[in-house]
């Protein structure tokens, strides 16, 4: 199955009907980011501390990667950034290039698949923004490896990401508050269940291909790709789990 594809197509349909993370930013959002008063979100409440950013960013050379939709790409273009959005749903994208026109910024905009940024050149970004995103691939250690040969030397990757915990439970049985340890990490729609249940629970529901990696792929694969991580921090996750752990992490790793 091709699921970059087909995650395209969910995403495409996410912006129709209007799901929260298809959501842009308003004009007033914009405006405040303009005059100082901003923020932004890698996991589903927390804001980002505002000492992971640059101290000033206009000038700067951001990359919004996997984070159409609207939301990062505008707000880092207000502060006066040099903004690149990269995502695989041209829609997402589209939802940027509205919020560009309709409040007189500058936002570029490449559609492609976030395992392969070969369209952009070596040490040409100085921030990269990575916002909950890599549980629609397979394998997120060329993310790491290509979000480090696009950044400059000094430059920060900011991404947020789930704790695997959340999919070693059965997720129709978590849907309804209940607790029932089934899956092992990482964890697959693909080959974790069984075609019966991707159809019903993930593609008639429109979720998209879902996949959860290991930490030691998500925050070792960060190390290992040559990051020092220097910012870390934990945030609710969205599901019946929130009463208990939080299931969504955000880090900052740096290129010295
Ligand atoms: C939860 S949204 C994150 C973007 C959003 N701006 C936010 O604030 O969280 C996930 C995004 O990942 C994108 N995406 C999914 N698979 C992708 C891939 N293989 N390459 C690039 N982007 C991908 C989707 O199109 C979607 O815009």
């Amino acid at each position: 199955m091709d699921f970059v594809k087909l995650n395209e197509k969910v995403w495409d349909k996410n912006v129709e009907t209007g799901y929260v993370w298809t959501q842009p930013v308003s004009s007033q959002e914009v405006m405040k980011a303009k005059n100082g008063e901003w923020n932004i979100v890698m996991t589903p409440t927390k804001a980002v501390p505002k000492e992971w950013f640059p101290e000033r960013m206009e000038g700067k050379d951001v990359l919004c990667l996997a984070s159409g939709g609207g939301q990062q790409g505008p707000i880092m273009a207000a502060l006066g950034a040099n903004v690149t959005v990269f995502d695989n749903s041209q829609e997402q994208l589209n939802q940027d290039i509205m919020v560009a026109k309709r409040d007189g910024l500058k936002i570029k905009t490449v559609q492609g698949d976030m395992r392969d940024l070969s369209v952009f050149e070596d040490a040409s970004f100085d921030l990269i923004i990575h916002p909950w995103s890599n549980g629609y691939i397979d394998n997120v250690l060329p993310v790491w490896e290509e979000a480090y040969r696009v950044l400059r030397s000094g430059g920060v990757l900011i991404s947020g990401f789930a704790n695997p915990i959340e999919y070693i439970f059965d997720l129709k049985n978590l849907n309804e508050g209940k607790f029932v340890v089934r899956h092992k990490i990482p964890y697959s729609d693909l080959t974790s269940i069984s075609e019966e249940e991707l159809k019903e629970l993930v593609l008639d529901q429109g979720e998209g291909i879902i996949f959860d990696h290991t930490l030691e792929d998500q925050i070792g694969g960060q190390i290992k790709a040559g990051f020092l991580i220097g910012g870390f921090y934990e945030d609710i996750g969205g599901s019946a789990l929130d009463e208990y752990i939080n299931s969504s992490i955000a880090t900052k790793a740096m290129k010295l």
